[in-house]
């Protein structure tokens, strides 16, 4: 099947579908939901879904712990719900890609029920060892959510490795069955009709042979030995061969610790492997720690050029050889206006950082409730959390720091539901909400920015038709300029003729901006801007707190 790489020009949207719109009055978001709002989606501009997992779970990870990989949970609607909501996206021209979560499955799953039990085939689908001779865990690895990885299995007199929670077991890959086992709910879901994956730590489903310790990293003890491991490249070529390579469709990895330079070696159009290239785009990490090392829960004074140097390598690294995924939000991370803009320049700063990632080449996401600038959520209590992670990080700190760290670093900021209206539980349901709301909703909504033209949605509208309409912003060239600034991100993309110029203040005071030598305000077209008032002489001009405009020279 010829390739068209459409999805370079697209623009997607992620729903987590617990939060995003309740159609059957029960609290819980559901496919009804979000088939009401389809329509509202496209009028953003954009033309694809990232669905979230929608199969049946038993809701340890909010749905990443898969109980039946081919259906959809009841509680969502069921696959009548889920048809339906393919077919009117489809209509409307909006693409629709599944999260597959194939490194590991819940503890719930047949399979592993099976495997517990030395049910064949099932008895190696999992990764299970008996504890070393002197009766400690096979490997001192952690688990990324739950303490260390292994988890004692009382019907099968062994452990079981688990990189998440201890009832997300992982999938043993080097498994030939296993890996039939993942091309049979790939072929599933494309014959369906879905146009895609966005694949869950895909980068992790190769472990080193013996499962070594590990005796170097102080943290995420033996994440060098299944990050990237020996045999992703060659699993992921199987995956193409076998089915992707045979439908016109679009993969997204998501990929911890991956530089741009590794990232090549996934995703490179240049030099594909044999089948074509393991994957289409990557989930890079980069972008998310200007204000934290490595995890949200290290957290680090915000720094724009760290910030700008995640962004700037990836677009400068990717450039003709492979293309970029772009995002600012996601349901793994805190909101972004309370993290890299400005809770009290709100608007202002939702709408720089909506510019200043939109105009970047490569496919951008955004997550539900980033078009209206939805805001970190801050409960009185840890017992308001609900998160898995969350929960299980730093908890010896004292209940009051912890709170504070939560407030700034956990998830569940960006899971609260979304907020429709400033009506009761914020227009996501009629019932009492499976989870809180944010306070804020009563001016943050859907319904209030609708109805406001310079609202942080209407700058979305805008910015992402502007993205249609100008090539350059696909195909052009990347340059960035005021390197070293700690108070401006300012690129230009070019493509010989013209040259598009992004000046994005990220500072909370007013600031001398000075244009980069060889550009003439005279000359160049103001084509977005997220202030009216907008001074400017030849050269220079005093920048509003947040301010970003783009010019087309
Ligand atoms: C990454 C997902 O995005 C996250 O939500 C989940 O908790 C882990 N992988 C485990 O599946």
């Amino acid at each position: 099947m010829e390739r068209t790489r459409w999805y370079k020009d697209s623009v997607f949207y992620q729903i987590w579908p617990r939060s995003f719109k309740d159609g059957n009055g029960d609290g819980m978001g559901d496919l009804l939901g979000v088939y009401e709002k389809l329509d509202y989606i496209k009028s953003l501009g954009v033309d694809g879904i990232w669905f979230s997992p929608l199969y049946p779970s038993p809701g340890v990870d909010c749905g990443y712990d898969i109980s039946d990989y081919m259906d959809i949970a009841q509680e969502f609607g069921g696959m009548e719900a889920f048809k339906k909501v393919l077919d009117g996206a489809h209509e409307r021209g909006i693409r629709v890609i599944m999260d597959l979560v194939v490194n590991h499955t819940s503890d719930e799953h047949e399979w592993f029920q099976k495997s517990r039990q030395r049910i064949d085939p099932y008895t190696d689908y999992y990764i299970w060892r008996p504890a070393k001779p002197d009766g400690s865990l096979p490997n001192n690895w952690d688990s990324m959510f739950e303490g260390k990885a292994w988890q004692w299995d009382e019907a099968r007199g062994e452990y079981y490795l688990h990189l998440f929670a201890i009832r997300q077991p992982d999938l043993n890959m080097d498994n030939p069955l296993v890996r039939e086992e993942v091309k049979k709910i790939l072929k599933f879901w494309l014959d369906l009709g879905v146009d895609g994956f966005r694949e869950d730590v895909i980068t992790f489903i190769s472990k080193k042979e013996g499962l070594p310790d590990d005796h170097l990293y102080p943290a995420s003890k033996g994440i060098r030995f299944y990050n990237h491991g020996p045999h992703i490249h060659e699993y992921l070529q199987e995956f193409r061969r076998d089915v992707l390579s045979k439908y016109d469709c679009m993969t997204l990895a998501e990929a911890p610790l991956v530089s741009p330079e590794m990232a090549l070696s996934y995703i490179s159009e240049e030099d594909p492997g044999p089948n074509g290239s393991d994957i289409d785009m990557m989930i890079q990490f980069q972008c998310m720690t200007g204000d934290c090392f490595l995890t949200d829960y290290m957290p680090l004074k915000f720094s724009l050029r760290r910030l700008k140097k995640a962004f700037t390598s990836w677009q400068e690294g990717l450039l003709g050889k492979a293309w970029n995924m772009l995002y600012l939000e996601n349901h793994d991370h805190p909101r972004v206006v309370s993290r890299y803009g400005s809770e009290k320049f709100r608007k202002e700063s939702a709408k720089m950082l909506a510019a200043m990632y939109l105009f970047q080449q490569g496919t951008p996401f955004i997550y539900q409730g980033q078009e209206i600038g939805m805001t970190n959520w801050y409960p009185k209590t840890i017992g308001q959390y609900e998160d898995v992670q969350t929960l299980n990080q730093k908890t010896w700190l004292p209940d009051g720091l912890r709170l504070k760290l939560y407030h700034r670093a956990s998830r569940d900021s960006a899971r609260t539901p979304m907020q429709w209206s400033a009506g009761e539980y914020a227009g996501f349901s009629t019932a009492e909400p499976w989870f809180s709301i944010n306070e804020n909703y009563k001016e943050v909504n859907v319904e209030e920015a609708e109805a406001d033209p310079d609202s942080v949605l209407n700058f979305y509208r805008r910015a992402i038709r502007l993205r249609r309409k100008l090539k350059i912003v696909k195909d052009g060239s990347f340059k960035e300029y005021d390197h070293s600034s700690g108070k401006f991100y300012t690129y230009e993309r070019s493509d010989g003729q013209h040259r598009l110029l992004v000046i994005c203040s990220f500072s909370e005071k007013e600031e001398l901006y000075k244009l980069p030598s060889g550009f003439d305000f005279s000359k160049g077209r103001l084509i977005l801007c997220n202030y009216k008032k907008v001074s400017r002489k030849a050269d220079r001009f005093t920048a509003h707190p947040y301010e970003v405009r783009v010019y087309l020279f």
